[in-house]
């Protein structure tokens, strides 16, 4: 091999370790709410994303209503996104992510709601 070839084996060699590494790095909660929530329920977890029309039956979780939120315990959190809305007797509207999102991911996004309605479940 000449060495200009060796030179770009080994750059190859780098860039696919690079690649492998970032792959391997979880999203956070909130980039994760960000590509999957926030469609419907806004950028801001309002309940205002692109998605959510006036013609829909029930309108997307306001995720930052402490009175709205409070209701939940971190269980029916976790069972509303892991088996979407009909897990907690509520809309099929509410799509499940059980097989999209890991366990943790799930676990991690309830931390992340729980954040932005300032509240604690009943
Ligand atoms: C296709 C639109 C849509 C997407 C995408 C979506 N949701 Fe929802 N979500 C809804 C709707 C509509 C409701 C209200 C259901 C109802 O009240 O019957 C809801 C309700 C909820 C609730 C409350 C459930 C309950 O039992 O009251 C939580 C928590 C929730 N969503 C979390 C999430 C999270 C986290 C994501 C992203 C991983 C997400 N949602 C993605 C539409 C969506």
């Amino acid at each position: 091999m000449t060495s200009k070839k060796a030179l770009l084996a080994a750059f190859a060699a780098f860039t696919l370790s690079l690649a492998a590494t970032t792959g391997a790095i979880a999203a956070t909660a909130e980039e994760n709410y960000r590509f999957y929530c926030a469609q419907c329920h806004g950028l801001e977890g309002r309940g205002d994303g692109v998605n959510a029309t006036e013609n829909q039956p029930v309108s997307p979780r306001d995720h930052t209503s402490a009175r709205e939120m409070e209701k939940l315990t971190d269980e029916d959190i976790i069972n509303s996104i892991t088996d979407g809305g009909p897990s907690t007797s509520k809309s099929s509207l509410m799509p499940p992510f059980g097989k999209t999102l890991s366990k943790s991911e799930i676990a991690e996004l309830k931390g992340y709601l729980r954040k932005l309605c300032k509240c604690k479940g009943k």
